[in-house]
């Protein structure tokens, strides 16, 4: 939520800027703006509502001088105040010489603002993070600390509760940028004579790979020939030099028309890339990390902690991994977890899965179960984020870059990497000998070809998406892995079309959901394989009848080979035939294109839903 860049160094910073926002677009895009310090110490901002393009065009219209080596950019997803002009960063102090860009949220934020009014100052928005310009102004003004810009930002730091990155710049400290962080994401980037900051490497990919991932209460000084790292609460600094392991192509969309498209095309290097390292030829081998064989073999009861997409990635391991393991499993929505005093102990196994690594919701899940002693693997996409940081291991899903707010390609990964980690605690606990591992990795290992074959066959759901775009609703239903698929495709549709769309487990209908169904409602049905489950297939082909006589169109996701179904289905789609737990590596594909589509079709912005962010860094 929120992308935040900053550049010093000997090149104009604001083309860099606007590159870097334009990467980090996804993190939010209610508003964008700028600040620069120019040579002769003056500070210039432009800021404009909507989309990024609308602060271009501001900019290109030449009426601010935005020249300077120095400057920082932010897109915001709006917290405190509404997507406005003046309520979109940078903010500035009265004086208009120190400028702040935030991500996260200033709690204590009324407290601060009655202060300053107190002290006659005029806020000029309605956001908690110009109280911190205010703040940062009157510091580096007068006091202990004036005329050092670190020291003023630290000692602002230390009065504001909440999460936050901040960003500051001062006119009268030219070539200097600060950048301070508690719980939301901040990353140095590291170039030849010049340095980089930002919410996420992608800002700066196109000049350095060469990356510095911060701890928390965390402050960094950048001027162009290097940084400095000091604890803003005390404590010695803990820092972490890294290399990015993709590329500027990995950011951009290669000929795709939208980022979106793209990643669903990657989905089949996402998933070998995933397993890529982790059989030796004899067992599987998770990362490097603090969660040996000895701990997993103790493992009495396993969690799967994540929101959104990645919970429904939980919800599919919760099969394998039961079914491997004949390990209890529970899928919690991480929003929910540590309200409701889980029971958790030094045997359990809580896994943490996040694409971004950042996610609010997860990352105070990991906290709780940390604090009642139980052992947290992280599973993720993003290295140098807070959610490994804090956990006792990690398994990285190598699915590069998603840039799409809605995932795709992390989706399948961390389907993927919680396939293996069943199988690394059915290694562990003995309950499938070796041979029967290698087995199921060399099954894991067919699953790129078979999504690649998948994804060549979605030309009539495309079709399909432009002719039921105009529907109000679609359901979607699914028994056994089907199930979460249904809950997946249905989330997709929401968030990128804006439509009503809900995913049932199929044997629920008569319980109730039936009542929705309606003449003509498309009912998109995942089916499972009547050759490895033909007693739950001839139940859902019941279900499929049940609401075809009910007027349902019925859309039906089924193996290929699977000549029962046709006569239920108004439209069928067949997949190629994949072991069943596995089914949700192939299944989920159709109902991705399917509500790309439909939203195409309804002209909505694929890559951008509207109120929604790619990093939700707040609760
Ligand atoms: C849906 C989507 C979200 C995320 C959720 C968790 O398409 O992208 O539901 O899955 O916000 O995000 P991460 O995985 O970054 O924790």
């Amino acid at each position: 939520m929120c992308g935040i860049v900053g550049y010093t160094g000997p090149r104009q910073a604001l083309p860099l800027l606007l590159g870097g926002l334009e990467r980090l677009e996804y993190r939010g895009y209610d508003s964008a703006g700028v600040a620069v310090v120019d040579d002769r110490s003056e500070l210039h901002t432009a800021r404009k509502a909507g989309q990024l393009r609308n602060l271009v065009a501001e900019v290109d219209a030449g009426l601010v001088p935005l020249d300077g080596h120095t400057g920082m950019g932010h897109t915001r997803w709006a917290t405190h105040g509404g997507p406005t002009d003046r309520n979109a960063h940078p903010h500035t102090d009265t004086a208009g010489r120190a400028a702040v860009i935030h991500n996260g949220i200033i709690e204590n934020f009324a407290p601060l603002r009655a202060e300053l009014e107190r002290d006659g100052v005029e806020l000029s928005s309605d956001t908690d993070t110009e109280v911190v310009a205010h703040l940062l102004g009157a510091t580096f003004a007068t006091g202990p600390t004036a005329g050092d810009l670190p020291a003023s930002l630290a000692a602002v730091c230390r009065r504001l509760e909440g999460t936050f990155t901040l960003v500051a710049v001062h006119a009268d400290a030219p070539g200097v940028l600060v950048a301070a962080r508690r719980n939301s994401p901040l990353v140095v980037g590291v170039g030849n004579g010049e340095m980089f900051v930002a919410s996420d490497v992608a800002a700066f990919i196109a000049h350095t790979r060469d990356a510095v991932e911060l701890g928390q209460d965390q402050l960094v000084t950048l001027t162009a020939e290097g940084y400095r790292v000091e604890s803003f609460s005390g404590g010695e600094p803990d820092y972490r030099a890294f290399t990015v392991d993709w590329d500027l192509a990995a950011a951009e969309k290669g000929g795709y028309p939208t980022f979106m498209d793209k990643e669903i095309a990657e989905q089949p290097a996402a998933v070998r890339q995933t397993l890529q390292g982790h059989f030796d030829g004899l067992r599987i081998v998770l990362d490097e990390q603090r969660l040996g064989e000895d701990e997993l073999r103790t493992v009495d009861k396993v969690f799967v902690v994540a929101c959104g997409s990645a919970f429904h990635s939980g919800l599919v391991a919760k099969y394998a991994i039961e079914h491997w393991t004949r390990l209890p499993v529970e899928v919690e929505l991480a929003s929910e977890f540590r309200y409701r005093d889980p029971v958790l102990d030094r045997d359990t196994l809580v896994v943490a899965v996040s694409q971004s690594g950042e996610t609010a919701d997860t990352l105070e899940a990991v906290r709780h179960a940390r604090r009642q002693r139980a052992r947290v693997l992280a599973v993720c996409n993003t290295n140098g984020s807070q959610i490994p940081r804090e956990s006792d291991g990690v398994l990285y899903t190598h699915a590069g870059p998603e840039v799409g707010v809605a995932s795709t390609k992390a989706f399948l990964a961390q389907v993927t990497a919680n396939y293996l980690v069943g199988l690394a605690l059915a290694q562990a606990r003995g309950t499938k000998y070796p041979d029967e591992v290698a087995r199921e990795f060399a099954t894991l290992q067919e699953m790129p070809a078979a999504v690649e074959q998948t994804l060549e066959l979605m030309d009539p759901v495309r079709e399909l998406g432009r002719e039921i775009g105009g529907s109000r609703a679609v359901l979607f239903l699914g028994r056994h892995v089907g199930y979460p698929v249904a809950l997946e495709g249905a989330l997709k549709l929401k968030e990128l079309a804006y439509m009503h769309a809900e995913g049932f487990a199929a044997g629920e209908l008569k319980h109730g959901p039936i009542a929705l169904i309606e003449e003509g409602l498309p009912v998109v049905v995942v089916t499972p394989s009547p050759k490895s489950m033909p007693l739950l297939h001839a139940k859902l082909l019941s279900n499929i009848r049940e609401i075809q006589a009910r007027g349902a169109r019925t859309i039906v996701i089924s193996e290929e080979g699977d000549d029962t179904v046709a006569p239920f289905a108004d439209v069928l789609v067949s997949l190629p035939r994949v072991p069943s737990l596995l089914q949700p590596l192939v299944a989920t594909v159709p109902l991705q294109v399917l509500a790309a589509e439909i939203a195409r079709s309804r002209g909505y912005d694929i890559d951008k839903p509207r109120n929604l962010a790619k990093s939700v860094t707040v609760e």
